[in-house]
């Protein structure tokens, strides 16, 4: 089947309210504990059914799939060299219980029955290549999706009884808890982030969007955190240091690696002068996540296409966001992940000036 028609597949399931993931792993005690607070966003779904519609088509949705009953999430070839069954013989595909993103790359989990964990296959799948690179190959056996993922990829996990409520960013990783709201039917039960002061409104998304350790030390996720909360209560960021290129930023403070958007964002002057969060762009509710296409995002506030010629001198005009959020970091391919720190004249793919020559 080819991809799109996999993903428009995909869609359908979901927004027919078919996808659930596993809620445990088949070798763990019970979900006791979970489902007393969290509900899943199929619940919500009967009041808010257009919230529901736009959300389920939108990557947050589909981010962890359940492989098992939805087959068709599984984008890669097995049978191309470098596939993870040639490192991780005593496993094949039927295995694969569930799968990870697919937009820029593909992970995949399976279940050890005797260690009683998750394992993250040793290969990933570039989608962009269409190709296997190696992924922890050396110590992929003795880490756990449940330790190292979870807090940014599912909704409502629970450590003690290694499960969750929901595979991919449900409705609760951002209104939190939902159980108590549907009993009662009030907005004052959970979080509606409009109503946050800016800074606890950008962390309900940087609980996820950030790179860094929980307070505790052992996870790099939030886990803990509940929208609404201070995040840095639980959580210690990545910082970068200005001037001086680390591991994880550019010398002018821009992130190198993925999953780093608020490390960017908070440098820009969007956010030090304006206090703009991240929802001025971003629809949380729409398909394609963003608030307006092209360069409307921008131009609802910025003057229009033509003053681009205007402040830049040249005269072939291109998208607001290839000069001001230039692609420079990295998830699966160099340079697949745009720049967020809305600074000027960034290095990076982006043309830089002298223009129009
Ligand atoms: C049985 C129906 C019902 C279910 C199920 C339900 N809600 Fe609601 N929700 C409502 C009603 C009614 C309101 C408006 C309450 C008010 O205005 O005081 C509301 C309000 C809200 C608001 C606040 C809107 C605002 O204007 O501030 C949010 C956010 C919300 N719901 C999210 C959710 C989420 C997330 C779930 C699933 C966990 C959910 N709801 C499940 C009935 C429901
Ligand atoms: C990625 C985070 C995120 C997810 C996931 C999410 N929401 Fe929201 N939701 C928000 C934000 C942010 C707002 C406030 C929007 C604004 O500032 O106008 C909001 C607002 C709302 C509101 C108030 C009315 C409105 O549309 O502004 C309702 C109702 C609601 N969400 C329900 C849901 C339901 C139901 C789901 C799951 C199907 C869901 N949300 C998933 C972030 C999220
Ligand atoms: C619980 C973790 C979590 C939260 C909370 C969260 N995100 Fe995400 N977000 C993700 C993950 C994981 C992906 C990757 C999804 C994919 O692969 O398509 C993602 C993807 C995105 C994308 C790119 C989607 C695409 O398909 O191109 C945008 C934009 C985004 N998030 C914005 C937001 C905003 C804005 C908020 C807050 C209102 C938010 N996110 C809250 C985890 C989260
Ligand atoms: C601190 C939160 C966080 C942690 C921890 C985290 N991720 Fe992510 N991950 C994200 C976000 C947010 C994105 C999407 C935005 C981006 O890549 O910039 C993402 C993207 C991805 C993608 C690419 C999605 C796509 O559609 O191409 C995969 C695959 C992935 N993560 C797997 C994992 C695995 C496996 C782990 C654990 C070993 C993990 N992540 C740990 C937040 C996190
Ligand atoms: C909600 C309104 C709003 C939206 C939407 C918006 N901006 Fe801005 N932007 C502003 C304001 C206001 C400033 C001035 C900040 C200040 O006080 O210096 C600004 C400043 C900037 C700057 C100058 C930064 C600097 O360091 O001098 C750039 C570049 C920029 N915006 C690009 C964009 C792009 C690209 C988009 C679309 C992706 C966008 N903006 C969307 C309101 C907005
Ligand atoms: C070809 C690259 C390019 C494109 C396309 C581009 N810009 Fe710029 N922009 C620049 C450069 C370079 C500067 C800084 C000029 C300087 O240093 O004085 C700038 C400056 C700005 C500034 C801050 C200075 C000012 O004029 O207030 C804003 C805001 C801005 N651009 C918005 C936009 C918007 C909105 C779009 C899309 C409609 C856009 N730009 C398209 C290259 C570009
Ligand atoms: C001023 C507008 C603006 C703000 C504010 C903003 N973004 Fe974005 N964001 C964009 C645009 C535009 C894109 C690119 C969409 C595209 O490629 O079509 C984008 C892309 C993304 C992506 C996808 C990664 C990629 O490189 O394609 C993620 C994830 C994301 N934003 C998260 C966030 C988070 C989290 C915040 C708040 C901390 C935030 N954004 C604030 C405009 C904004």
């Amino acid at each position: 089947m080819n991809k799109l028609v996999v993903l428009t597949t995909l869609f359908l399931l979901i927004s027919s309210g078919c996808i659930t993931a596993p809620k445990q792993d088949p070798g763990s005690p019970g979900p006791a504990q979970i489902g007393a607070s969290y509900s899943g966003s199929e619940l919500c779904r009967f009041c808010h059914p257009t919230q529901h519609r736009g959300w389920a088509q939108s990557g947050h949705a589909r981010m962890v799939v359940d492989a098992k009953r939805f087959p068709e999430a599984v984008i890669s070839d097995f049978s191309l060299p470098g596939n993870p069954f040639e490192v991780a013989t005593e496993f094949g595909p039927d295995d694969v219980i569930l799968t990870i993103g697919g937009k820029w790359k593909q992970r995949y989990v399976v279940h050890d029955p005797e260690a009683r964990a998750w394992r993250l296959l040793p290969a990933e799948w570039i989608t962009a290549t269409g190709s296997w690179r190696p992924y922890n190959a050396d110590k992929w056996n003795e880490r756990d999706y449940g330790d190292l993922c979870t807090g940014c990829h599912n909704t409502g996990y629970e450590p003690k009884v290694h499960a969750f409520v929901e595979g991919g960013i449900g409705c609760e990783a951002c209104h939190g808890p939902g159980a108590a709201h549907i009993a009662s039917r009030n907005a004052a039960d959970l979080v509606n982030p409009k109503n946050l002061e800016p800074e606890r409104a950008i962390e309900v998304c940087a609980q996820c969007h950030i790179r860094g350790k929980n307070v505790d030390g052992k996870r790099e996720d939030a886990l803990g955190y509940v929208p609404g909360e201070k995040l840095l209560d639980h959580y210690k960021p990545l910082e970068p240091n200005i001037g001086q290129e680390t591991d994880a930023f550019f010398a002018d403070g821009a992130s190198k690696k993925h999953h780093q958007q608020y490390q960017d964002y908070i440098q820009s002057t969007h956010w030090t002068k304006q206090r703009m969060t991240c929802t001025s762009c971003h629809a949380p509710h729409a398909p394609t996540l963003l608030v307006a296409q092209g360069n409307e995002v921008c131009t609802s506030c910025h003057k229009p296409q033509a003053d681009v010629q205007e402040h830049t001198g040249q005269s072939v005009v291109t998208d607001c966001i290839t000069c001001h959020m230039p692609k420079r970091a990295t998830s699966a391919t160099e340079m697949d992940i745009r720049s967020h720190t809305f600074k000027l004249n960034q290095p990076g793919p982006a043309p830089k000036p002298p223009y129009g020559e």
